[in-house]
């Protein structure tokens, strides 16, 4: 298993075209793309920074995993993702290790990404992803 960079770093915000205006306004970056992800009941906007992306996930049911993410603990970092260069090896490694999942198959994410979550409980509190890429 090799995890090469961060792929990206998804924050969960209420309201997305506020949250656009911040990264653009004020940071400077470019939303490139915004994306509705029906499975994941978020609405997603893109912007690159290097190799990494930010992924501002505004929720499209208070019942989904942000909206209740956000009713919980509120805006802020929601979860990091690796690019990794073989997902499925990826989830079978750590799972032997003993590491929790939440994906034990991946799914498709935002941007086409084959994507799997590993569970905080197993992770230092951090919900982390792993994405590999097959649309290159
Ligand atoms: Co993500």
């Amino acid at each position: 298993m090799e995890l090469s960079h961060i792929e990206h770093i998804g924050i969960a915000v209420n309201n997305l075209e506020e949250a656009i205006a911040y990264y653009e306004d004020k940071l400077g970056l470019n939303c490139y793309a915004i994306e509705e992800v029906p499975d994941q009941k978020v609405k997603t906007a893109f912007f690159k920074v290097g190799q990494t992306k930010i992924e501002l996930l505004e929720s499209t049911d208070p019942e989904g995993p942000i909206g209740k993410f956000l009713e919980k603990k509120g805006q802020g970092v929601h979860h990091i993702a690796f690019a990794v260069n073989d997902i499925k090896n990826s989830l079978q490694e750590v799972k032997d290790k003993g590491v929790r999942l939440i994906d034990h198959e991946p799914r498709k994410g935002a941007e086409g990404l084959d994507i799997a979550f590993l569970h905080p409980k197993s992770t230092f509190g951090v919900l982390t992803e792993f994405c590999e890429d097959n649309n290159k």
